[in-house]
């Protein structure tokens, strides 16, 4: 039997200020709850003519939780366009660049040195990690248990980063066959760091304390991607926190002329259609890029301007990133019983379809297992997951993964899972909530991992 180290709790560092190259001081987080189509549609209205500074953090529907973040330049008069238009606001986050400096304990030189000579690698989970410090700890698991680890890059980003999986197995299973696995992997989106941290942390638990697994790594392999978008997250880390998407360029080449900007601030507008004409906006919506009802646009979701979060890009896979997913998942299609996406934040189990309002036939199975994902999920401490289908809870959404890997590659059990919060702090949730997103979540993970296993 293979037992590992055991990852120490004890000590407690300095919080020190995280300087990122974008500054949101006083920057604010509204939360809005539309309660009319018609509000719906002046919250979609501001979208479109505010791109660069009214950035929402989640999508505007009709009775459903809308967090948006303004920037102080117009705050006063979105406020007063607001209160003219009878829509209420919470305003949740006051400064948002507050928020940014007090979440993620530095790491200093001389403690990343003794980590590494005390530990072999830099991991914690104390703080958000660089993916420098990620990929070295999958390769120090790789070193350490060769016969349960293997690391494989299965691509590289458009900026040149390993794309790497780390897959956990036992072997064969009693009758000599290979054992059905369950893909999970976070970081799609780049500014959703809990994702990344929890994704490490099943790593940490499936590998350095395997002892303590051994009924489930019986039943199923594990594939585990933590940095889908490596050029993301890295650059969420230097320049911008609140970055989404990938970093690519793309020759600009959409005639986008069907979204309206009623601009209230011309020079935003200008500036937002130098940006578009220029073709200087980067970055695809890794979720918006799978082939999977692409571009669909009476389904919604996704946007065909470059410069918009949720760009689904100049064509489906256009990105290598979600090719390289695609890639590997098609190429194992066979034994991939599940396929499980890590986000945030919203605290959500969601079950296929995005695309569509209408239901698998499986709907119910998927169901089954959700809701007993959620129950454990609240068993750890009392955290309250809503369990749903992605279109109905959440929004409908084209080329979303969960809906490309059971549609395309015909993986039966696809969920994606929004962690915590529900918006205290969105994004930015303190690295001190790190340990217990992550028990709780790995107690939801383990139970749809061993369910999907087992069904028929
Ligand atoms: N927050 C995720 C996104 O917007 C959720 C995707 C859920 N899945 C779906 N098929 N709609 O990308
Ligand atoms: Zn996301």
């Amino acid at each position: 039997k293979i037992v590992g180290y055991i990852m120490d709790d004890g000590e407690v560092e300095d919080v020190d200020v995280q300087s990122n190259g974008i500054d949101y001081k006083d920057h604010q987080l509204l939360r809005i709850t539309p309660k009319t189509k018609k509000q719906v549609r002046i919250l979609q209205e501001l979208k479109n003519s505010e791109p660069d500074d009214v950035k929402f953090w989640t999508l505007p529907a009709k009775d459903k939780i809308t967090d948006l973040l303004v920037s102080p330049g117009i705050l006063s008069d979105v406020k007063e366009y607001l209160r003219q238009k009878k829509i209420n606001y919470l305003i949740l986050i006051s400064d948002l660049q507050r928020v940014i400096k007090s979440q993620n304990p530095r790491m200093p030189k001389e403690r990343r040195q003794d980590l590494y000579s005390n530990q072999g690698h830099t991991m914690t989970w104390k703080r958000y990690h660089r993916y420098d410090d990620i990929m070295g700890y999958l390769d120090y698991l790789a070193e350490k248990f060769p016969t349960l680890v293997e690391v494989q890059e299965i691509g590289s980003s458009f900026e040149g980063r390993a794309l790497k999986i780390l897959k956990v197995s036992t072997g064969a299973n009693k009758n000599g066959e290979p054992k059905p696995s369950i893909w999970i992997d976070a970081g799609m989106h780049a500014r959703e760091w809990i994702s990344t941290a929890v994704a490490t942390y099943i790593i940490n638990q499936l590998v350095e304390k395997n002892a303590n697994y051994t009924r489930l790594l019986d039943l199923t392999d594990w594939i585990i991607m933590p940095v889908a978008n490596p050029d993301g997250y890295e650059f969420t880390h230097t320049n911008d926190r609140l970055w989404r998407k990938t970093r690519s360029t793309h020759e600009s080449d959409s005639d986008d002329g069907d979204e309206t900007r009623q601009a209230t601030g011309i020079l935003s507008m200008i500036s937002h259609y130098t940006k578009w004409f220029f073709g200087s906006c980067e970055g695809v919506d890794p979720n918006r890029n799978f082939n999977i009802h692409w571009g669909e646009d009476k389904v919604g979701g996704a946007s065909t301007d470059p410069c918009h979060d949720t760009y689904a890009g100049p064509s489906p896979f256009s990105e290598p990133e979600t090719r390289a997913i695609a890639n590997y998942i098609m190429r194992h299609k066979d034994t991939i019983k599940t396929y499980l996406t890590l986000h945030s934040y919203s605290q959500m189990l969601l079950v296929p379809w995005g695309f569509t309002r209408e239901r698998p036939a499986d709907f119910s199975h998927l169901m089954d297992i959700a809701t007993k994902a959620k129950q454990a999920i609240a068993k750890v401490s009392g955290t309250e997951y809503r369990v749903g289908p992605a279109a109905e809870l959440l929004y409908p959404t084209t080329g979303s993964s969960d809906d490309w890997a059971k549609a395309k590659a015909g993986i039966k059990h696809a969920y994606t899972m929004e962690l915590r919060d529900r918006g205290a702090y969105g994004f930015l949730l303190p690295a001190s909530q790190i340990v217990p997103t992550a028990r709780e979540t790995w107690a939801g993970v383990r139970v749809i991992a061993r369910m999907a296993a087992l069904a028929p």
